[in-house]
């Protein structure tokens, strides 16, 4: 369902007024993000890289808020790609110690508001501090249901798939599924996104318009969101803002408009 009056001249106006022209009833049920433009801010200010992740950090702060402020239940964010290795050891391991603090410091604060955390990817590649403080805070928030907050760790959609795939073929062997019983939905379960829907939503920041081996599966049917904001800017009203223009799509899942209410997949 469009929400017309999101498609009204939005760019000026404050973040109150996006507020109250959001359709509550319409929202996304998962948000999908490209982190994109870290290091093009930092650039550009004549600052090291990691300031750009650094101050990044607050935009990922920021989207965690609203989506539980909105009651969106869960929001995937893309952290380091299995690509993101290639880069200079000195960006990397400032990434991963980032990483580390972040979880150090955020634990409590995501305790309290219910957020669960969950990462995918080949974590047992990072370093042993990082991937530590990532299984404890894994743990500790496993029970919380308020929302999910997915960060994806050296992750690339297509291992992604590869791996379902091998475990899926193990159990055919094992004699756990017959491969007459494979369909979508018991494939989607060996991904490691088992148990979120699909991302209603992908924002992808910094101007570029690609998917990069992101939830490749996953984001079969999503809405694309591309801005030239770069991700330390992406705060609180560039998130409205997308959210209106999300809101103005007509989501049709490659059936006709009369037939969304079913949102069968066609
Ligand atoms: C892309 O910008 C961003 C990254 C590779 C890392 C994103 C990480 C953070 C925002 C901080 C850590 C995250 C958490 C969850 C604590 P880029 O460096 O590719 O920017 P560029 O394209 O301008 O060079």
């Amino acid at each position: 369902m469009v929400n017309k009056d999101a498609t009204a001249n939005t760019d000026q106006l404050p973040e109150a007024e996006l507020l109250a022209l959001l359709d509550r009833t319409a929202l996304p049920r998962h948000i999908a993000i490209i982190m994109d433009g870290n290091g093009r801010w930092a650039e550009l200010r004549g600052l090291p890289r990691i300031a750009g992740h650094t101050e990044g950090i607050k935009s990922v702060r920021d989207m965690i808020t609203l989506c539980r402020d909105l009651g969106i239940k869960a929001l995937t964010i893309y952290a380091f790609s299995q690509e993101n290795w290639k880069r200079p050891a000195i960006e990397t391991n400032a990434l991963m110690m980032l990483l580390e603090q972040y979880l150090q410091h955020e634990l409590d604060a995501l305790i309290e508001t219910g957020v669960r955390f969950r990462a995918i990817g080949q974590i047992d590649s990072m370093p042993s501090s990082a991937y530590n403080w990532v299984r404890k805070v894994e743990r500790n928030t496993a029970h919380l249901d308020k929302m999910t907050l997915t960060v994806a760790l050296s992750y690339g959609g297509r291992s992604e798939i590869v791996d379902a795939v091998r475990q899926l073929a193990q159990d055919c062997m094992d004699g756990k599924v017959q491969p007459e019983a494979i369909d979508e939905p018991l494939l989607a379960g060996y991904l490691s996104t088992h148990g979120l829907p699909d991302p209603d939503l992908l924002i992808r920041t910094s101007g570029e318009a690609r998917i990069s081996n992101f939830l490749l599966w996953q984001l079969a049917y999503t809405e694309m969101y591309f801005t030239p904001t770069l991700w330390p800017d992406f705060r609180r009203r560039e998130a409205l803002l997308a959210l209106l223009e999300y809101q103005t799509r007509e989501r049709r899942f490659g059936g006709r408009v009369s037939d969304t209410h079913s949102q069968s997949r066609t």
